[in-house]
């Protein structure tokens, strides 16, 4: 099974991201997670176009954008100019799910799906097929930081399933709450990409803490 991480740049330093996107480059992150919030989906903004255009300049891994807001249809093909390669939008904000993973899928990038702790993963049923990966939020988005919810194992063995019987290649990842405490079974569960954000941003050395929680055991 593949092992990602995926570290949130949401809990780094702004001030220094040059230096932060560098030191992701030089460690063993397969992707860059960014997070885009708008206030009106989630309780919280967070960045957009610019620093997004400015990280995806220095980045030498595929950044892997978390978009939690409102008709992101309005603006997929500006996430792609500022330099998406995974964009995964949230189920709950759709109304024409299947009309923007194609846009998303024509565009050249790989389309995922979020869904909210509340959102059973069964509603995926029917677009499995059209879509690259799979987020679970293991928190409520919109904040870093925050306490990871026990249920989402339960909801990775179910989802896990379902893709095996639909799309095994499909890539499950779990945002939220990810620490050295669960991201062994997690992987076990079947996840293949752990996004992390305050337990990076806070080690005292996040270049281990990334290969950490990749060979979690
Ligand atoms: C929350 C975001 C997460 C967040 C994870 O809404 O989607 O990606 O940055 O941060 P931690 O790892 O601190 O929970
Ligand atoms: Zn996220």
């Amino acid at each position: 099974m593949k092992r990602y991480v995926a570290p949130s740049i949401l809990a780094a330093d702004f001030g220094k991201l040059t230096e932060v996107i560098g030191m992701l480059n030089q460690s063993c992150a397969d992707w860059i997670h960014c997070d885009i919030m708008d206030g009106v989906f989630v309780p919280n903004i967070s960045f957009g176009f610019p620093i997004l255009s400015e990280v995806s300049k220095h980045a030498q891994k595929p950044l892997d954008v978390h978009l939690m807001l409102i008709d992101p249809e309005k603006y997929i093909t500006r996430f792609r100019d500022a330099g998406a390669q995974n964009l995964t939008i949230h189920f709950e904000v759709c109304r024409h799910l299947h009309r923007i993973v194609e846009e998303i899928k024509s565009l050249g990038m790989n389309a995922g799906i979020a869904l909210n702790p509340h959102t059973p993963v069964f509603m995926l049923e029917d677009i499995l097929p059209f879509i690259d990966q799979v987020l679970l939020m293991s928190v409520n988005p919109g904040y870093g930081g925050q306490k990871f919810i026990g249920h989402t194992h339960e909801r990775v063995t179910k989802l896990r399933k379902l893709c095996n019987d639909i799309k095994p290649d499909v890539l499950i990842e779990v945002d939220g709450g990810i620490d050295l405490s669960n991201a062994a079974s997690l992987y076990e569960s079947g996840v293949n990409v752990l996004v992390a954000g305050t337990s990076i941003f806070g080690a005292s050395d996040p270049v281990q803490m990334i290969a950490d929680l990749k060979n979690a055991r």
